[in-house]
């Protein structure tokens, strides 16, 4: 499957679920590659940062025809991550034209629901003309089990595709491991973080 992890909304965690899901993948013996399209280039620190041997290929392709690239790249591999730049251009559409299913993360907040609305409408745009593309909402950052994080996955429901039901808690470990190339799931195996990354990896591959 091509998974694209989108939102134009900066620092909702794309690139931390790119690189863990990505990590899952690999971790469960499946081949995965991660495409860092973002021009940051973060996907690439995050390997850089990595002492000892990589669990997965980041490759960097942070251009507009991106899709006419994926299909070759993707051959030889159980799965691609896509992970997108915090804009709607010209390289996001390139990424959900490359994708099966896009994961669209967003933070438990009103602003992170609304500026939800732009990255639909890229996805429905290109829905038009591929009507096999699957998108699915995943919170992220969610402190705690708190009302606000209740109230966005209600408010999510106004949009077309579902909210996962595994969110994504605000983690120290992810911050953490990040900062040395790792994935929560080699950082703390056994931990929430690592128990949620599983759980949203098989509701991604199921929808
Ligand atoms: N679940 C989480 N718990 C704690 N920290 C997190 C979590 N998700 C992301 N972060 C931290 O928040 C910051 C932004 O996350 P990340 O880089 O993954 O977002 P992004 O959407 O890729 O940002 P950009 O739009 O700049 O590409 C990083 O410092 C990251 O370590
Ligand atoms: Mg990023």
């Amino acid at each position: 499957m091509i998974i694209a992890v989108l939102n134009q909304k900066g620092g909702v965690g794309k690139t931390t679920l790119s690189v863990n899901l990505a990590a899952a993948l690999a971790l469960s013996g499946q081949r995965s590659l991660l495409i860092d399209a973002d021009p940051q280039g973060s996907a690439l620190d995050w390997q850089a940062a990595r002492k000892g041997q990589s669990l997965f290929p980041v490759v960097g392709l942070a251009k507009p025809i991106l899709h006419k690239d994926v299909p070759g790249l993707a051959v030889g591999y159980d799965h691609v991550v896509i992970d997108g730049p915090p804009r709607v251009n010209e390289l996001a559409k390139s990424a959900i034209l490359a994708a099966d299913a896009i994961l669209i993360p967003v933070q438990p907040s009103p602003y992170d629901v609304w500026a939800a609305d732009e990255i639909v409408k890229l996805i429905q745009e290109v829905a038009l003309y591929k009507a096999s593309l699957r998108g699915l909402f995943a919170i992220t950052r969610k402190i705690g089990n708190t009302a606000i994080g209740r109230d966005v996955a209600a408010a999510l429901k106004d949009y077309p595709y579902p909210v996962a039901a595994t969110a994504i808690g605000q983690r120290v470990v992810f911050a953490e491991s990040a900062a040395t190339g790792l994935s929560v799931l080699e950082a703390e195996p056994k931990g929430s973080a690592a128990k949620e990354i599983r759980s949203l990896l098989r509701e991604v591959l199921e929808s």
